[in-house]
This record gives C-alpha cells, sequence and structure tokens, in this order.
C-alpha cells in the first residue's frame, strides 16, 4: 500500500510529538501546523496531553487484568514512557508490536525502541489482513492469548469503513484481549474548531475523519466497555494527581477500554 506521508508536508506524528512538547524529531512545516492548530484552537495541546495521559492508564490497566502482550497501532514517535515500559513495570517480560504507516517514524523507533521483544513494523490500518498477517507481528505476538490492542489518536485517520477495520483486528483475538481507543469526535467540538481542525490536517499527510458518538461506541461492537465507558480522555479512570503526568483536560476526543469475553 502506497505509504501517504510524503515527507515534504507535515505529519501528525511529528505535530503530535511537538503538542506533547518533545523538541526533537519535529521539523518547520511540522512546527508550523502545530503552531497554526495551537493558535486556531489552543485546547488542542491538552488534547494531545490528556489523550496520551490516557494511554499510559489504559495499558496499565490493561496489564493488570494479566495482559503480557500489546499491539500498539499508530504508535507514532517514541515518547517516554512507551507503551512497553508501562507493561514492564507490571509484567517485566511483556511483548510489544509498534505499527506506523509512517516511514520516518517506524525507522526511528526501530533505531531508538526496538529489542527483545519490543518491534516496530511498518503496517497501514487499512488493510488491517496485512498487519495480522506480518510475519514480526507473528513472531512476536501469541495471538491464541490474550492481545492489548491500541488504537489511539489513530482511527480518525482512516477514512471509510473503520469499523470493518477494527472487526477484522477484533475477530483475530482470544477471549480475555482488550481494545483501548480515542477518537476525535463531531459532537463534541464546536463547529469553529472542526472547521479550522479539518482544515488544518488536510495539509498534512492524514487528513482527520471525525465520527459521533455512536459510530465511535459501535468501534466497541463485541467487546464490553469497561467502567466508566466512553467518556473525555481525562475522565477515564484518573488517578491522583501526583501520579498523572499528564493532568490535562480536554473535549475534542472520547475515550474507552473494552474486554473481549467472547
Ligand atoms: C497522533 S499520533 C498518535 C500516537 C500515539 N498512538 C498516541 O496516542 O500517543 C497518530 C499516529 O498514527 C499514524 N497513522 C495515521 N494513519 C495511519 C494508518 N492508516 N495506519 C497506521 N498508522 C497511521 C501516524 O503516522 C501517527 O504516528
Amino acid at each position: 500500500m502506497a505509504h501517504p506521508t510524503d515527507g515534504s508536508r507535515p505529519s501528525s506524528a511529528r505535530i503530535y510529538a511537538h503538542l506533547l512538547g518533545s523538541t526533537d524529531d519535529t521539523h518547520g512545516a511540522d512546527r508550523e501546523a502545530a503552531d497554526m492548530l495551537v493558535s486556531a484552537f489552543p485546547s488542542i495541546r491538552d488534547a494531545g496531553r490528556a489523550n496520551r495521559g490516557f494511554l499510559l492508564r489504559a495499558v496499565r490497566e490493561i496489564a493488570a487484568a494479566g495482559v503480557t502482550q500489546f499491539l500498539d497501532l499508530g504508535s507514532g514517535l517514541p515518547v517516554h514512557p512507551n507503551v512497553h515500559d508501562v507493561a514492564r513495570t507490571l509484567h517485566s517480560g511483556a511483548r510489544v508490536v509498534y505499527v506506523d504507516n509512517d516511514p520516518a517514524v517506524v525507522s526511528h523507533r526501530q533505531a531508538t525502541v526496538d529489542g527483545d521483544g519490543v518491534v516496530t513494523v511498518d503496517g497501514d490500518l487499512r488493510d488491517p489482513k496485512e498487519i495480522l498477517e506480518h510475519p514480526r507481528v507473528r513472531a512476536t505476538l501469541d495471538f491464541d492469548r490474550p492481545i492489548g490492542l491500541i488504537a489511539v489518536a489513530v482511527l480518525h485517520f482512516v477514512p471509510g469503513d473503520v469499523h470493518a477495520v477494527v472487526a477484522s483486528l477484533r475477530d483475530a483475538l482470544a477471549p480475555g484481549s482488550h481494545l483501548a481507543v480515542t477518537h476525535a469526535c463531531s459532537e463534541t467540538m464546536s463547529e469553529e474548531e472542526i472547521k479550522i481542525g479539518e482544515a488544518i490536517y488536510q495539509r498534512t499527510s492524514n487528513p482527520v475523519n471525525l465520527r459521533t458518538r455512536a459510530e465511535i461506541n459501535a468501534l466497541f461492537d463485541g467487546f464490553d466497555l469497561l467502567p466508566p465507558g466512553l467518556v473525555p480522555p481525562a475522565d477515564w479512570r484518573p488517578v491522583a494527581p501526583e501520579f498523572e503526568p499528564y493532568p490535562e483536560r480536554s473535549h475534542e476526543m472520547l475515550a474507552a477500554v473494552g474486554a473481549l469475553s467472547r
């Protein structure tokens, strides 16, 4: 599948890394796009940080449920702590596959993060079969045991029938697997925010596809939503402030974790 990233346009991975405060890995076009986003609707920085806080709490909770292997889709650039860092605080041998369709993200991760039981592969969510059949995915993860499927701040970059994409991933998972999602919501943003956000991401390698609350909820078909259900990221199982590196609140995305019981 052709890569949507051509290097000359800003990428969502580097815009996001810039929003999180990473000074590496961004170049002029990314900083310009991130700065435009922040000046157009300043809450976007908090949205990125609240999203990252959810990701870390969700991985911790999934690992606490006994899951020792993770498939992190649309992993983005490494930001410490990464998924494997959090999972390994509970299971020292936790295995993690990172997937991204941005070649710069993949090569950066492979050079800096990959190691024993931690692997980054080039894959595109628009072709979930290719991800599921990737030899390095199969060699690292045991699909007969539960997997934590992480699709955080990525499914809104997948156009078209994203529910079919998630369903085909779900159908490959063993009972006890979990799905963690955040997704930009068309019902929680103002019309002005939607207009500006869509216009800016349109100029990047990852145009954004907003979905309704019901459409985001339907991504969890076949999963049992864990309490508190589908909520703003900061409201998903908040922890005491001294344990939360990203205390920001946001309204642009909705977040949830589901467990596969069948
Ligand atoms: C905003 S970053 C999210 C990073 C990380 N998941 C997090 O929430 O902290 C979105 C990432 O998804 C990747 N991405 C976008 N569309 C994708 C697709 N169709 N398949 C795989 N990765 C994709 C981008 O390259 C980028 O690295």
